[in-house]
């Protein structure tokens, strides 16, 4: 299994190119099964997560073509109405299968995603409000199953899901008829989402707001859309610049994407200004001690908590992480300490004591952003830090090594 062996201590400087988000191209790619037209998807990284949702389409009965950073999707047969365990498993988004299957076909039959490193991850939120549109619900052997002829609904959600929200728009646009979501998510991928169903042909108004309007048409067409720049890649490596200190500039990073952690980076001291077409950032230093809660969008992401965690291991003083998306989602806390990191873990709170140094050392990522924190560490830490499971970095950054080296970092993959 791939290793990464990273030599600490250097400054990062350069420009990168921030890829195509992961989070916003997953839903969309799923959202291409509400027509038989082909789509063409630009924009699409190179990441692990993709290339499973690629063999979902394909086992369900799409076409695929991939060549570069295009994803052309055509009709290939029949779409099947079935995702099993064996990609479920892989990834939990596959569950985003389940509203246009539903809405296309009248039925659909999707593995229930299990626990995972992070917490318990349900998805009833997904089924009351496809329920809300008028499917009957049944578990089946470790299987959602789901059914019944669709109609336009107003679904109100107890939490922002993001997974929720997507499904239930992209069930919504195949719907003849008005459905209002009340309670949606409003990360800037909700919004992507719903630029690419109204190229389909739905009409969807107020994304990006806690209700959305979705005016759902019964056919959809084929269309080719570019996936938003992803921010939590460019927000990692933002926090790897302000931990292991330099000056990087960020082409095609959004600002409006990001605003709740330069607020908390410029807090802390780093240098984060908007320059054209992206973004700058500097710093030098040991930054000031910035506690922090994770929250829905436009709050501070729980996907950079461990990012900032590693970050803030090295402040002048204590801060306090509240995470408040996920239950279980501290597990790089007992890896930082390997490093020398000092972090009480109490419920959903993470308490860091500021140390002068991290120092390497051996450590194992649990999930993608978990392997991110702990890359952020090992470059901002003195010595040689070997992280273990690079496959659940990969599921979420493209070629990450390459892209810290032609940064300046120190780091190889042990194959
Ligand atoms: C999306 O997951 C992202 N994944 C996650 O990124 C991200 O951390 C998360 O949103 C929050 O921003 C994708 O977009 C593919 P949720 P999602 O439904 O949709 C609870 C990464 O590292 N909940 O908003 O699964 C749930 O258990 C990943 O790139 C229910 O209780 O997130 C969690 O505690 C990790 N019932 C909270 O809501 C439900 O039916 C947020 O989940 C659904 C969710």
């Amino acid at each position: 299994m791939d290793e990464f062996v990273i030599d600490g201590g250097r400054r990062l400087k350069g420009s990168y190119l921030v890829n195509g988000s992961k989070n916003s191209a997953l839903p969309i790619l799923i959202a291409t099964l509400l027509t038989d037209d082909e789509c063409v998807i630009d924009n699409v990284p190179r990441l692990r997560d993709i290339r499973t949702t690629v063999r979902l389409l394909e086992t369900l009965g799409k076409k695929v073509v991939w060549t570069g950073k295009r994803l052309r999707i055509s009709y290939a047969r029949p779409l099947k109405t079935h995702a099993s365990y064996d990609i479920v498993k892989q990834m939990r988004a596959s569950i985003l299968v389940a509203g246009p299957l539903l809405a296309r076909f009248g039925k659909v039959r999707v593995s229930l995603p299990g626990g995972c490193a992070i917490g318990l991850r349900p998805v009833d939120i997904h089924i009351q409000g496809l329920e809300t549109l008028g499917a009957a619900y049944a578990a089946q052997e470790g299987d959602v199953v789901l059914s019944g002829r669709l109609r336009p609904a107003k679904v109100r959600f107890r939490f922002p899901s993001v997974g929720a929200t997507e499904n239930i728009m992209t069930a919504a646009a195949a719907v003849p008829g008005r459905t209002v979501i009340e309670g949606a998510a409003r990360e800037p991928e909700i919004e992507d989402l719903a630029g690419f169903l109204r190229a389909m042909g739905a009409k969807v108004s107020g994304a990006g707001t806690s209700r959305i309007v979705v005016d759902g048409v019964s056919r959809l067409k084929g269309v080719r859309h570019r996936v938003i720049p992803d921010r939590i890649e460019a927000g990692t490596l933002m926090l790897a610049v302000a931990a292991a200190g330099g000056t990087v500039t960020f082409k095609d990073a959004r600002p409006e994407h990001l605003a709740a952690l330069i607020a908390a980076m410029k807090r802390a001291g780093a240098r984060v200004a908007a320059v054209r077409g992206g973004l700058r950032v500097s710093a030098e230093g040991r930054p000031r001690p910035i506690s922090v809660t994770t929250e829905p969008h436009p709050g501070f992401p729980t996907d950079v908590q461990a990012p900032w965690m590693a970050y803030m291991s090295q402040a002048k003083g204590d801060s306090r992480i509240r995470e408040s998306i996920f239950e279980r989602r501290f597990l790089h806390a007992a890896e930082l300490a390997r490093m020398g990191a000092r972090v009480a873990v109490s419920g959903d709170a993470a308490f860091v004591t500021g140390v002068s140094e991290l120092t390497g050392a051996a450590v194992m990522a649990s999930d993608i952003r978990a392997g991110a924190g702990l890359v952020v560490a090992a470059l901002a830490a003195k010595g040689r830090t070997v992280i273990q499971r690079v496959y659940h970095i990969d599921r979420g950054y493209e070629r990450l090594e390459t892209v810290l080296r032609r940064l300046g970092a120190r780091i190889r993959r042990l194959r």
